[in-house]
């Protein structure tokens, strides 16, 4: 059994994170999403419900599983006896601070390995954080997120906009 775990903020997810997770999915036997629970950053979407969106985005396929973490990813992949790290890279200039991730994580735990997706052309400029920007003007994230996605996006900026 090949089991990889791929560590993520997803608030919210992308096609960019979809398109890596499902491509993962035909390269291992068990893909676990890990989504940080990161007091220190506040998310748009709770932890709880970026899990709710991920677990909606994958149901159709049993080998994907969604999980919340906290702490160190090297820790989250271990407790759920993976072996690798999934990551995707859009541009190089997500190189540099995914080659120092990796190597930490190798140097902290060397039974983990960190395996690269390149992101699929289509997907290469997109972010979270462009959709929250692009969302929170009002435009049209329907290329960017799945519909119940973009709808739960509207939803909670205009929830935020009436505090
Ligand atoms: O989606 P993101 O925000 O690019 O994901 C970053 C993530 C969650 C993979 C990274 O911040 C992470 O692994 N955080 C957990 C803490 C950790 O393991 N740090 C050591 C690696 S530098």
């Amino acid at each position: 059994m090949k089991r990889a775990v791929y560590p993520g903020s997803f608030d919210p997810m992308t096609f960019g994170h979809l398109d890596v997770i499902l491509r993962a999915a035909q390269l291992f036997d068990e893909v676990v999403i890990g989504v940080l629970n990161n007091s220190s950053k506040t998310p748009l979407f709770s932890v709880e419900e970026r899990v709710n969106i991920l677990k909606e985005a994958t149901k159709d396929n049993p080998r994907i599983k969604v999980e919340s973490f906290s702490g160190l990813s090297v820790d989250f992949a271990k407790a759920c006896n993976a072996n690798v790290i999934v990551r995707g890279l859009r541009a190089i200039t997500d190189f540099e601070f995914e080659l120092q991730m990796a190597q930490t994580n190798r140097e902290l735990e060397p039974g983990v390995d960190t395996t690269f997706l390149i992101t699929s052309l289509q997907y290469a400029y997109l972010s979270s954080t462009t959709v929250k920007e692009v969302a929170g003007f009002g435009g049209d994230i329907s290329k960017f997120v799945p519909d119940f996605v973009a709808k739960e996006i509207y939803k909670k900026l205009s929830e935020r906009e009436c505090l």
